[in-house]
């Protein structure tokens, strides 16, 4: 049984509450338990807090105008390299007729760019397999089979729509968030 403590206190209806020294450890240890939970949780949150250059960057303005057919561009959104392809009509065509029978994860084109702009596709450059940024959006690159993104660290390549279609990549590049605000004009993020 346990030992009481040399206090006692008061409880409800005048009875005496008795708090045990086994008790009286455990509240112990569940209040040292909670702040030390405290002090660990505080720095780890604080951490998480965006830096304002970091907040500053959540979003990022691209103009397209100097972006002719057939041409990339890379911009920073995140930390991460996002490419603006501006794809030109045979490019398009080629996108929209492959079947989706000889893709890898297979998605229509209509589902991988912006309605009325889909001369514009803009995808994350990282590549699905272990993340190197493929190349393919400068113009001395080489773009691999399917036209559109070749990454050299396995030999990975993706079509005009950022669709793999050779492996060892399992998926399609990421598509960022983003949003025409013009016709020339695009919102990362
Ligand atoms: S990281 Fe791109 S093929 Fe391996």
């Amino acid at each position: 049984m346990a030992e009481p403590l040399a206090a006692a206190t008061t409880a409800q209806h005048g009875q005496p509450d008795i708090v045990s020294k086994r008790d009286f450890l455990k509240l112990v240890t569940i209040s040292g338990a909670a702040i030390g939970a405290g002090a660990f949780a505080w720095p780890f949150i604080a951490s998480m807090n965006p830096s304002r250059d970091v907040l500053a960057l959540s979003s990022v303005e691209v103009d397209l105008t100097p972006v002719q057919a057939g041409q990339g561009i890379t911009v920073v959104w995140r930390g991460k390299p996002i490419f603006v392809r501006h794809r030109t009509e045979a490019e398009i065509k080629e996108a929209v007729d492959t079947p989706l029978q000889a893709m890898i994860e297979p998605v229509p084109d209509a589902d991988r760019v912006k309605p009325g702009h889909a001369q514009w596709i803009v995808v994350i450059g990282i590549c699905t397999h272990l993340g190197c940024v493929p190349l393919g959006n400068k113009p001395t690159d080489p773009r691999g089979d399917y036209g559109g993104w070749f990454c050299p660290c396995h030999g990975s390549q993706y079509d005009t729509a950022g669709r793999v279609r050779h492996g060892p990549a399992p998926l399609n590049l990421f598509l960022p968030p983003y949003a025409f605000e013009s016709d020339t004009k695009i919102r990362i993020g």
